[in-house]
């Protein structure tokens, strides 16, 4: 794993939008897994001012998010379908037939992350899978757990992480306590993976994943072995390594 350590947000945001608008430019088809949270915020803003001053085409590109609340429709504000309309789709020129996360409106889990993981394979699978990374290790929602869950699927989410996500929604209450994720084997499956992470409060888990053992319960730990992955950090969330 290479990891580049960045002055600040800002930095660790451009560098990662540098390498994503790279790959759009040297293959307009591309295929791009996705994530939501804070941490991509910023570069997903330097995407729509380069796709604004550059021209840069995202016409040809497939999208593919990690992760959707199971039981969020699609136009709930707190829906990760909402996020991404809002942050980067709306922004830029992806043709809206071109985007896709996982449909957390079908409450047949197995037909929703089955119907998910075959789009995903159709595709071509992932050139590029974007990620950020929760407190307790997760990627997508890929929880601490004894094994590493392969393709998409459902999950309960932990307390920490429905304790962490609460503040976007007017309650602990009203968090979704089951999502729809790639499994850790679609992750690994991606051709190359980036990870960004931002500040203090991660600098624990940023030495535990990247540099501690590889363990389920760590899940980006798995990321040490994968053969083309990248992580973008800032010094606050490096600070400890
Ligand atoms: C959420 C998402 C993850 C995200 C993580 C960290 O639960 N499902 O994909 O990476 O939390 O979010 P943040 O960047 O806001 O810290």
């Amino acid at each position: 794993m290479q990891i580049f350590v960045t002055k600040d947000y800002q930095e660790m945001s451009e560098a990662a939008a540098d390498m994503i608008v790279d790959l759009v430019e040297e293959k307009p088809g591309c295929v791009l897994g996705l994530a939501t949270g804070s941490t991509p915020e910023g570069l997903y803003a330097e995407i729509a001012k380069r796709h604004e001053a550059e021209d840069i085409d995202f016409s040809r590109v497939a999208t593919f998010n990690l992760d959707e609340y199971r039981g969020l429709p699609a136009d709930h504000e707190q829906s990760y379908h909402y996020f991404m309309q809002k942050h980067l789709f709306s922004k830029i020129n992806v043709r809206p037939e071109n985007t896709h996360v996982p449909n957390g409106a079908n409450p047949d889990a197995q037909a929703a992350c089955d119907a998910y993981e075959a789009s995903i394979l159709l595709a071509g699978g992932v050139d590029l899978q974007l990620l950020g990374l929760g407190h307790n290790g997760h990627i997508g929602f890929n929880e601490p757990a004894p094994e590493f869950p392969k393709e998409t699927h459902c999950v309960d989410l932990t307390e920490s992480t429905i304790n962490a996500n609460s503040r976007l929604f007017d309650s602990a209450d009203e968090v979704p306590r089951q999502a729809y994720t790639m499994g850790i084997g679609t992750i690994m499956a991606a051709k190359q993976v980036l990870v960004v992470v931002s500040g203090e409060d991660k600098a624990q888990i940023v030495r535990d994943a990247f540099f501690g053992p590889v363990t389920p319960e760590v899940p980006a730990s798995i990321l040490q072995f994968h053969p083309n992955a990248v992580a973008i950090v800032d010094e606050a969330a490096f600070s400890l390594c």
